[in-house]
């Protein structure tokens, strides 16, 4: 069997995801895939492959079979244990960015719901300063630590395993808190595609029955480690969360945005605390 076979025999499938099989399990680019289609393959590949594809055609998202997610142009590792990222949340990391850059001194940056860390990763590469990841699930945080590593970031992001930020004493540390937190609600997740739900962590998409129950508490408690006029950005679920969320925020003394994503949907609120102290 050759290169050729698998790309005209796997029914089912389209060209993309035949090419991205075929380009991990030999280990070779895609246009190598496509320039070398007489290649032989060994009895080992071709049972790696079909493996694959039948991963594949059961629903498996892309990125958990070939372990890689493309996110602000860099490549990181994921799996089951992690949400697979959003090109939605490429903007709020821009957000975030933009703020930091334009603050003097050392800014300190928490990123809550790290997930595979790629908010709180990209953050740190491109502001250059330290960030604190934290998340529920100490089996996400594996992969947030391949990824630091992955990124020669080990100096400069620090991990924390907890819920939302109950284990942060210490009161107004943070500049900007970040977060990408569950927001699925009740009446939307039946609507959720099989291969997300049958695949993706359900603690990492639903947000209880209006999608907001885990930044209602989130939000309740994070005047406590935000500094007076320290930023808070979130990524939600459209119009009437981004509208709760503001509403819950303008009633603790922010003033808040809403950015729209591509799709022209409410995705990214940013609240600034404007003490009055
Ligand atoms: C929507 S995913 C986002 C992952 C990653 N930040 C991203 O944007 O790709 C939400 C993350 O929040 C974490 N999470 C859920 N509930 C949490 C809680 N109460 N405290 C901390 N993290 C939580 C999940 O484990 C998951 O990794």
């Amino acid at each position: 069997m050759d290169i050729s076979d698998i790309i005209s025999g796997t029914k089912g499938l389209n060209i993309t995801d035949r090419l991205c099989i075929l380009s991990f399990a030999l280990s070779m680019k895609k246009e190598d895939v496509l320039i070398k289609k007489e290649m032989r393959l060994n009895q080992e590949d071709v049972e790696l492959i079909k493996s694959l594809i039948e991963k594949r055609t059961q629903g498996m998202p892309l990125a958990y079979i070939t372990k890689t997610k493309e996110f602000y142009s860099e490549e990181f590792y994921v799996d089951e244990s992690v949400l697979i990222p959003r090109p939605e949340t490429e903007l709020l990391v821009e957000e975030a960015i933009h703020i930091i850059k334009g603050m003097n001194g050392p800014v300190r940056i928490l990123d809550v719901g790290t997930g595979s860390g790629v908010i709180g990763i990209t953050i740190s590469k491109h502001t250059g300063h330290r960030v604190i990841c934290t998340d529920i699930s100490s089996e996400a945080l594996k992969i947030a630590s391949i990824n630091i590593k992955r990124a020669g970031l080990s100096d400069k992001i620090g991990l924390i395993c907890m819920d939302l930020i109950a284990g942060i004493k210490d009161r107004t540390v943070y500049d900007v808190i970040v977060a990408n937190l569950p927001y699925i609600s009740q009446d939307e997740w039946d609507f959720v595609s099989e291969e997300v739900k049958g695949f993706e962590p359900k603690t990492a998409l639903f947000g209880g029955k209006d999608g907001l129950e885990v930044y209602r508490r989130f939000i309740d408690a994070l005047q406590g480690p935000l500094k007076d006029n320290g930023w808070f950005l979130c990524e939600v679920g459209g119009r009437l969360q981004a509208e709760a969320i503001k509403d819950m925020l303008v009633r603790k003394g922010f003033e808040v945005s809403i950015k729209r994503d591509y799709s022209g949907i409410e995705r990214i609120v940013i609240g600034q605390w404007i003490s009055l102290s």
